[in-house]
């Protein structure tokens, strides 16, 4: 029973037809916004290869905040990049560090809006590293001790999740226990579950300064040619307490986005990292691409693959076009 009695193209005849029929419909309430905060006050550094992005001082954050809610996006993640970076990344865990200011004020000026933190080190350590370095590596089990304190310095100034970037073994546990017994047991948590060391983090460490100062993030990131290994990854972290899972970057991982869908019953993140973002400003502004077309594209791939959530710097444009339509 084929053609002629079948034929799909009947369905695609009218906008209203292809809406009818549309599978996946990307939404303003599946964006988060992330963001990046300096020290100071009314600085914006656009970041050269990230346009249309800039790091952002603690007021002008706030003006940021309350478009992003006013767009109706439910949620910001926050990267701090402090004046002072040390070995052991102090400013991450500080009651005054730049997050924690951050926090703060936010809560204070914009109620309603989901505050999420990147809790990691890479961002606060003089060397660029996710934790604390001994014998040129990252040693494990010394960094989670700072993780638990960090992701609880963040809850107490005003965190709702917090999300753990940093791929330590054992992360997951310790922070959960560390809010549990701070008084934050309902803080859910975000892991970054499955995170690749890709090479698609570039404009981010521009924006983060975060570049590592010597080798590589491959003893604790994992390895993109591994699928199986993300799904022994996310069911570590669903058994230690991740409410929500996430996997990172988003277009090159598809698959890994969709076994994780499958396989698991807690919504899935996807982030959608500053070199996918990169690569679709720099075709668009050669006028090479048509910009919101594969904007949107990108990110109901992202969705129809089976994301729940996307983190994408693309999020007030995509809300600003998802409320035209
Ligand atoms: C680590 C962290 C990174 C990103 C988010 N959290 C960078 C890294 O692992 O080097 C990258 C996000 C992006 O590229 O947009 N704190």
């Amino acid at each position: 029973m084929a053609f002629p009695t079948h034929r799909p193209r009947r369905l695609r005849r009218t906008e209203p037809l292809r809406r009818m029929v549309r599978e996946t419909q990307l939404s303003v309430n599946d964006l988060i916004m992330p963001l990046f905060i300096v020290p100071g006050s009314e600085m914006s550094n656009p970041i050269s290869s990230m346009p249309g992005i800039a790091q952002l001082s603690v007021d002008r954050a706030v003006e940021e905040c309350r478009q992003i809610r006013d767009l109706g996006i439910p949620g910001v993640i926050l990267f701090g990049i402090p004046d002072h970076k040390d070995a052991l990344g102090s400013d991450a865990y500080a009651d005054d560090g730049i997050i924690q200011r951050a926090l703060a004020a936010l809560k204070e000026a914009v109620p309603g809006l989901l505050l999420l933190t990147d809790v990691c080190f890479c961002e606060y350590t003089d060397h660029g590293h996710c934790g604390i370095v001994k014998a040129q590596d990252v040693d494990n089990d010394a960094t989670l001790d700072i993780l638990a304190k960090e992701a609880v310095s963040h809850a107490r100034a005003g965190a709702d999740i917090v999300a753990p970037s940093d791929m330590m073994d054992g992360r997951v546990g310790v922070i959960r226990q560390a809010l549990d017994a701070e008084g934050f047991p309902h803080v859910p948590i975000l892991a970054y579950a499955a995170k690749f060391a890709s090479g698609f983090y570039g404009p981010f460490r521009e924006a983060a300064e975060s570049t590592p100062q010597f080798g590589d993030r491959r003893s604790y990131q994992m390895d993109p040619a591994n699928g199986n290994e993300a799904l022994r990854e996310v069911a570590l972290d669903i058994e230690e307490g991740a409410d929500m899972v996430m996997v990172k970057p988003a277009l090159p991982y598809l698959d890994i986005i969709r076994r994780v869908r499958q396989r698991f019953d807690v919504p899935v993140a996807a982030y959608h990292v500053s070199g996918e973002y990169a690569m679709l400003k720099a075709a668009a502004l050669n006028g090479w691409l048509d910009e919101e077309r594969v904007m949107l594209e990108a990110l109901t791939g992202i969705k129809r693959a089976g994301a729940d959530l996307i983190l994408t710097y693309y999020a007030k444009d995509a809300a600003r076009l998802l409320g035209r339509t």
